[in-house]
């Protein structure tokens, strides 16, 4: 039974509908980017699910954590919140070498949300970005949202004065903020994911995250106890209806599956609560006041954990990658005005599908 209202509420902005990015429906602010051709386009592809596969995650294979090859001499790191989110200056991701990759998993699995300014990497072209990031895991190809021409891997935000878009949205919601982890619903969904910022607002536009190791270390033990067992079913059907009913193109079956509500970090072994509003339609087991009780309080919990939280502000040729197994995010749609409608803010999203969620009773140190 699902959790909530099944009329239709939209999934998310409506970013994953076409729309015309040629000269009509771009503002001449967007029009002058550099980055035109990562504008989104809606190819009519077809995916087939994707098949299990053995993942290996890089970070294992670090002997030294304190990363010589990666945090060289002259590297600056700071952190932003003492348990997540840090900044590093002085590395340029694209030239790292195998070994010092490893290493920057091990970064990400500990520091969950790393900021690098001003990369090349931005620079690159998609086929150089799409490579460093399948060092990292699988691609995922999108069932929905809008996609660089020939280069289904990549999710592209586009965002540019569609002031009516975001009203639209708010006519339903109290916020732009719509917490989740990204592409949850797959059987092997992302690790690492990497967010590139091509064209961003002067102020605003932060993205926010949370880390939910530490969200369920706060909970009681014997609280614990009772989500160590409970799965949830995440599934893309809502978000691919959504987009039907309102005219968007999809390119994927809908996928539903059954994750453990508390997966296991593989490579700091802690325990993170995996589970999101946008996703998740039912508990196995519960009935629906029961799990409507449990979603409400473990999304309040974390979203207003403030003390395990970290905004990142996007700064100019910024790549931002994250750990998507022990975070939950969310966007701030914040640079609109009444008269402006919404600035244009430019990101692409590259997402490496990891290993199948680990439920706590199958987890070996
Ligand atoms: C995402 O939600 O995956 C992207 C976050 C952002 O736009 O900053």
């Amino acid at each position: 039974m699902p959790i909530k209202d099944t009329k239709e509420t939209p999934i998310s902005y409506d970013i994953n509908l076409p729309y015309d990015t040629g000269n009509g429906g771009i503002s001449a602010k967007a029009k002058h980017s550099k980055y035109a051709q990562y504008f989104p386009t809606w190819d009519k592809v077809w995916f087939d699910p994707l098949p299990p596969f053995e993942y290996d995650d890089p970070a294992l294979r670090v002997g030294d954590t304190s990363l010589p090859g990666l945090l060289t001499e002259g590297v600056k790191v700071t952190h932003i919140q003492p348990i997540l989110g840090s900044v590093v200056e002085g590395v340029q991701l694209g030239r790292l070498s195998d070994a010092a990759k490893d290493e920057l998993a091990y970064l990400i699995s500990t520091r969950k949300v790393v900021v690098f300014p001003d990369q090349d990497l931005i620079d690159a072209g998609p086929d150089r970005q799409e490579e460093f990031m399948r060092y990292f895991g699988k691609p995922n190809y999108q069932p929905v949202s809008g996609s660089i021409k020939g280069h289904p891997a990549f999710h592209v935000i586009h965002r540019d004065g569609n002031k009516g878009e975001i009203d639209r949205f708010l006519q339903q919601r109290t916020t732009t903020t719509l917490w989740h982890q990204d592409v949850s619903y797959e059987i092997q969904p992302p690790g690492y994911v990497l967010l590139g910022i091509l064209q961003g607002p002067d102020v605003g536009g932060d993205t926010i995250f949370a880390a939910a190791d530490a969200a369920y270390k706060r909970l009681s033990p014997r609280f614990r106890s009772l989500l160590d067992n409970l799965e949830a079913v995440h599934s893309s059907t809502k978000m691919i209806n959504h987009v039907r009913a309102t005219g968007g193109l999809v390119r994927k079956d809908p996928v539903d599956t059954v994750h453990p509500l508390v997966r296991v970090h593989p490579v700091t072994g802690e325990r993170c609560l995996f589970l999101n509003g946008e996703f998740i339609t039912h508990f196995e087991g519960l009935k629906d006041p029961e799990a409507k009780v449990l979603m409400d309080f473990l999304l309040h919990h974390i979203i207003t954990g403030h003390d395990f939280q970290a905004r990142i502000k996007w700064s100019p040729r910024a790549l931002v990658m994250f750990d998507n197994r022990s975070t939950i995010h969310s966007a701030s749609v914040d640079y609109f005005d009444d008269e402006q409608g919404a600035q244009p803010r430019h990101v692409f999203r590259l997402c490496a599908m990891a290993e199948k969620p680990i439920p706590v009773h199958e987890f070996r140190e």
